[in-house]
């Protein structure tokens, strides 16, 4: 998908020679003197068309437009998660027709985060998955290639544009790997995919071995890849935005490219969706996807531990005790326990890197699924100040996470008399005591955990990856850069964070 931004007021809009137009209103729209106007104008009072969320009018050759479609879509209050939602249903009413390009435009004046929604609902309406699809599957490729979006001021809002498309192609790749089937997307493919990615500027790769591992000591990893046929990797990506001797943002991606449970087996229903396991290494792609577009003056390291979890005559066993990283003995009393296997010895190899800040990220627990559903990722960060800068980040990027405890007393269960501890406490409050497990190996840094298990794809009939938290980490990070980019372009470096524009008037 092509993205362009331009200048364009609702008189110029209607001039606009395009195949699809679609016209963003919120409440309260002033029409002028304008056909774009008129039309607004005429649908809003017949009846046919609401500026309420969720208003939608599709029309043909309508009077005084030039272009061939209008798609008259409700904003509301014009809010971004408005914005977000009337565009998704605007370029679905689009999609499967003949245009090949599509003008968005406001008909208020957005502020930055509208323009953001609207730039990622675009490519998130867009996407197809046709990876795995046969000669006709390749043809359900939508036709709409090129989207500009048109504001009042382009100037205005061209950083929170710029962040967009970003993320975007972040979320796409991270999106597009997740859904893969766990045979087109092994640890090898896995660990290519981010070599590929290294030959984007500033963007570099390691790929470590079972060879390697076994000769680092990651003892909990290495078990959980025992059973299975494929190799594990184990994933070093660098982004080198900021000075060498910068401290790093330090990501940890759980990369289980298939959880069947192991020897613990998983129930038939619903176990193809396991392919998705790997949705936390899906992101670290995409974020670094992400940083090679936007280049913030920040120094990131990705880490991916991808393996399988299978059941096998070498698998392990419920009852095993293995020898992690950190030296700690680990007890596997449940062997579908084992993102935090794979995690915990990825933790410790983040040490080595003096990181500021490490956040794992991880399709951690079917706990978190049932304590907040698909709508908000869990957070667990021992310090505030890390916590309430993600949480900020989340609601910022429409990618929104809610902070959960981490008290000591959740760590009771994973107490055991035959190792340092064991990997399941209890049925109760599971993805708290997964965290506190992840916390024993996360003691010499500040740290943050993810569990995406709820976000990071939908269920049913629109099953498939989000792309999530891709859009929250690439806000965080583009903060703690501060709005600076790596390397001074021509002129002066423009600010990669949310502008200041003003919000739509309600
Ligand atoms: N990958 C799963 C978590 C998961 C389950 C995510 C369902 C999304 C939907 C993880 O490896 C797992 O199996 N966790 C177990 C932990 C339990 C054995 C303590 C779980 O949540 O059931
Ligand atoms: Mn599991
Ligand atoms: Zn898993």
């Amino acid at each position: 998908m092509d993205f362009e931004l331009t200048s364009l007021r609702l008189d110029e809009a209607a001039a606009r020679k395009t195949p699809a137009l679609v016209v963003l209103v919120a409440d309260g729209f002033q029409p002028e003197g304008d056909a774009l106007s008129a039309l607004v104008r005429r649908a809003t009072g017949s009846g046919d068309f609401k500026t309420e969320a969720g208003g939608l009018l599709a029309t043909y050759g309508a009077e005084g437009v030039a272009a061939e479609r209008v798609v008259l879509a409700g904003v509301g209050d014009g809010s971004p998660a408005r914005v977000r939602k009337a565009v998704a249903a605007a370029i679905g009413a689009l999609r499967g027709g003949p245009a090949q390009a599509v003008t968005l435009c406001f008909a208020q004046v957005p502020d930055g985060a509208a323009v953001y929604a609207a730039t990622l609902a675009v490519a998130d309406a867009c996407y197809v998955y046709t990876a795995t699809k046969g000669k006709d599957g390749k043809k359900d490729a939508p036709k709409l290639a090129r989207a500009t979006l048109g504001v009042p001021d382009a100037d205005a809002v061209r950083g929170d544009f710029q962040q967009a498309l970003g993320t975007a192609r972040g979320v796409e790749l991270a999106r597009e790997w997740a859904n893969r089937p766990a045979n087109h997307a092994t640890p090898t493919m896995l660990a290519e995919a981010a070599q590929a990615l290294a030959r984007l500027p500033r963007i570099g790769c390691e790929v470590l071995g079972p060879k390697e591992v076994a000769k680092l000591g990651m003892g909990a990893f290495q078990a959980v890849a025992q059973g299975s046929a494929q190799e594990l990797r184990f994933i070093v990506l660098r982004y080198a935005g900021a000075a060498k001797g910068e401290a790093p943002v330090v990501l940890v991606g759980k990369g289980i490219t298939f959880d069947t449970g192991g020897i613990s087996i998983k129930p038939a229903p619903e176990m193809d969706e396991m392919k998705f396991d790997m949705g936390g290494a899906a992101s670290v792609l995409g974020v670094f996807r992400a940083l090679a577009e936007l280049k913030p003056a920040i120094n990131v390291v990705g880490l991916i531990p991808a393996c399988e979890n299978m059941p096998d005559g070498r698998a392990l066993k419920p009852g095993d005790v293995v020898t992690s990283l950190s030296g700690q003995t680990i007890e596997v009393l449940n062997t579908d326990a084992e993102g935090r296997l794979v995690l915990c010895d990825a933790l410790t190899y983040a040490e080595r890197l003096k990181p500021r800040t490490v956040i794992d990220i991880a399709t951690l627990t079917g706990a978190c699924v049932v304590a907040l559903g698909g709508v908000r990722s869990g957070l667990f960060a021992p310090g505030d100040a890390l916590a309430e800068a993600l949480l900020a980040a989340g609601e910022r990027a429409l990618d929104p996470c809610w902070r959960l405890p981490l008290d000591d007393e959740y760590a009771e269960g994973l107490k055991t008399h035959f190792a340092d501890v064991a990997n399941v406490a209890g049925r109760l409050a599971g993805s708290v005591t997964a965290a506190k497990f992840l916390q024993r190996f996360a003691g010499a840094f500040d740290w943050a955990h993810l569990d995406i298990a709820g976000t990071a794809w939908k269920s049913g009939a629109a099953k498939g990856a989000t792309g999530r938290p891709v859009g929250l980490l690439v806000q965080y990070l583009l903060g703690q850069a501060g709005g600076r980019t790596a390397a001074a372009r021509k002129g002066a470096a423009k600010p990669a964070g949310k502008g200041g524009a003003k919000r739509a008037r309600a």
